[in-house]
């Protein structure tokens, strides 16, 4: 059975969740969700990453000891994960002592291979990115502060620490850019990835020593590791890493590492030279997602405008949240988050489009069948069309999931919905009742085909709303995977009484009910 391996970026304990962070985890749990739909042996893990100098001053900041801070904090991670119904098998804490030892037997192996050398470091630190800047990357304000490309102050940092040989990987890395074109995505970032390496690439420093909390240097107690290089190792240790035996470890190199703009050149860059030097495969495939910004402007804490995934999801719904998240923005690009894009989402392409297209359906079978399914007729050129655009979907979306083009797959599946409704209009069940009760039973039976095919690939989007409209299709829990799509629905069933599946948003009254 082929298996899939695929990871969020384990969040900073610094702060609470904010959409940005909601972002990441439901695109990467609808992709782990659309793979074990496909019967694929799928592994999900997400975590958080809770060391550093930036985590230790927001504890500082809250008056609390480290460890009693990143409790609270990726409690409120791990929360969100929950509200959000992100299905992950595992979420790794690389404060636990499962991490802490496999991140240390990782430095052990890169030390032992010389690739990790005594030095020092002298340059530009900016706490907030936990990443090294060079005189040249920098901008200077007018009262003289220095700002990093990302806004972030940056620190000059002087200290004796520990350097990796990343030097030494630039050409393989190269070659492997060229053999694996499909590393890094999308095409701009992997280009993006290739001159930063083609630039040159200097040894970078992979300890600290002018602050406590991280995991100790092996045989140097004044030494802590670079939060990045504990962090990255989160994606081995959490199978198990150093043991290459254990149960986990088969879904080594891992598929996918989903990650956002900001953080592809640690991913892309340092993380394989990391495991290569370490001797173990790197993976397969490194895509980042956009940013997304509150009515036109950045998000941030000064600012006062971050949208919080928990208030979302009060307000709108969990998966009215999810599908605003991947259908607004084509998945790689920037987005605008704003009330009343969520909204027209909302209305148009939940409430008014499959929300209403089964409505019509299922509540005619309850008038005009009695409640049960009709049997499949003769098929006329109109139902072919529509049930041929049903069945090739699954196969449609799983070349658009294979490139993370998630909108594209919602793109399909709302096609197909439009064309339901074009399909809907045509034949008029309704009047149909009066001419031809048959052939109205047979369209009934043709919708409700098609919606199921619908509502069986939206599962991973959608999964509590799908599951339910499936529940009123007639469809069994062991019947939702794409395989069992296969088989027609069974004629005759007993359908229970229609309900609405998505509210529409009346604005002051919020979702009518
Ligand atoms: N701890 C590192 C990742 C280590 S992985 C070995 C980190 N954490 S983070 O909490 O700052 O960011 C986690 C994820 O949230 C990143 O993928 C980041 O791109 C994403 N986002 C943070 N703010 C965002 C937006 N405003 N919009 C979209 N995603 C953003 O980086």
């Amino acid at each position: 059975m082929s298996t899939y391996y695929l990871t969020t970026p384990i969040f900073y304990v610094n702060g609470s969740p904010h959409i940005g962070h909601a972002y990441t985890a439901v695109a990467a749990d609808v992709i782990a969700r659309f793979r074990r739909l496909q019967g694929v042996d799928t592994y999900f893990l997400s975590g958080t990453d809770e060391h550093g100098q930036k985590v230790e001053k927001a504890a500082a900041e809250a008056g609390l000891a480290p460890r009693a801070f990143t409790d609270a904090v990726s409690g409120q991670f791990r929360a969100m994960l929950a509200m959000l119904d992100v299905s992950n098998d595992d979420f790794i804490r690389t404060t636990e002592p499962r991490h802490k030892a496999g991140a240390t037997a990782l430095w052990q192996k890169l030390a032992a291979s010389g690739d990790i050398y005594p030095g020092h470091y002298e340059g530009w630190y900016a706490v907030r990115d936990e990443d090294f800047y060079t005189e040249a990357d920098l901008t200077t304000l007018a009262d003289g502060t220095r700002l990093a490309p990302t806004g972030a102050p940056v620190e000059w940092v002087r200290e004796p620490n520990y350097l990796f040989r990343l030097s030494a990987y630039a050409d393989r890395l190269l070659a492997h850019y060229e053999a694996h074109p499909e590393f890094v995505g999308p095409a701009g970032k992997r280009n993006e990835m290739l001159s930063f390496i083609r630039g040159g690439l200097r040894d970078l420093s992979v300890s600290r020593s002018s602050f406590r909390w991280g995991i100790p240097v092996p045989g140097d107690p004044d030494q802590v590791m670079y939060v990045w290089l504990d962090a990255l190792a989160n994606y081995i240790t959490a199978l198990g890493y150093p043991d290459q035996t254990g149960p986990l470890w088969r879904f080594w190199p891992a598929d996918l590492h989903l990650v956002g703009k900001d953080i592809q050149r640690f991913h892309a860059i340092y993380w394989p030279a990391f495991l290569m030097a370490a001797g173990l495969p790197v993976p397969r495939r490194i895509f980042a997602h956009g940013w997304w910004t509150r009515d036109g402007a950045k998000m941030s804490k000064s600012l006062g405008n971050v949208v919080d995934p928990f208030d979302l999801v009060t307000k709108y719904g969990v998966d009215a949240t999810r599908f605003f998240l991947l259908r607004e923005v084509p998945f790689g690009n920037d987005g605008d988050f704003s009330h009343r894009a969520l909204v027209g989402r909302l209305n148009t392409d939940l409430a008014n489009g499959i929300g209403n297209l089964a409505q019509r359906t299922l509540s005619l079978v309850a008038k005009n069948c009695e409640g049960r399914l009709p049997d499949a007729g003769p098929r006329q050129p109109a139902d072919t069309a529509l049930l041929e655009l049903a069945d090739a979907l699954p196969t449609v979306l799983a070349g658009a999931f294979e490139r993370q083009a998630l909108h594209e797959a919602l793109d399909e599946v709302w096609r197909l919905v439009r064309a339901a409704d074009s399909y809907i209009d045509q034949m008029a069940p309704w009047s149909l009742r009066r001419t031809d009760v048959a052939r109205m039973g047979h369209v009934l039976r043709v919708l409700a085909e098609a919606i199921r095919v619908a509502a069986v690939v939206l599962q991973p989007f959608m999964p509590a709303s799908m599951g339910r409209l499936l529940d009123q299709l007639g469809v069994s829990a062991d019947a939702r995977d794409l395989a069992a799509l296969q088989a027609p629905l069974p004629d005759g069933i007993v359908l229970p009484a229609p309900q609405g599946v998505f509210p529409r948003w009346v604005e002051d009254a919020g979702a009518s009910r």
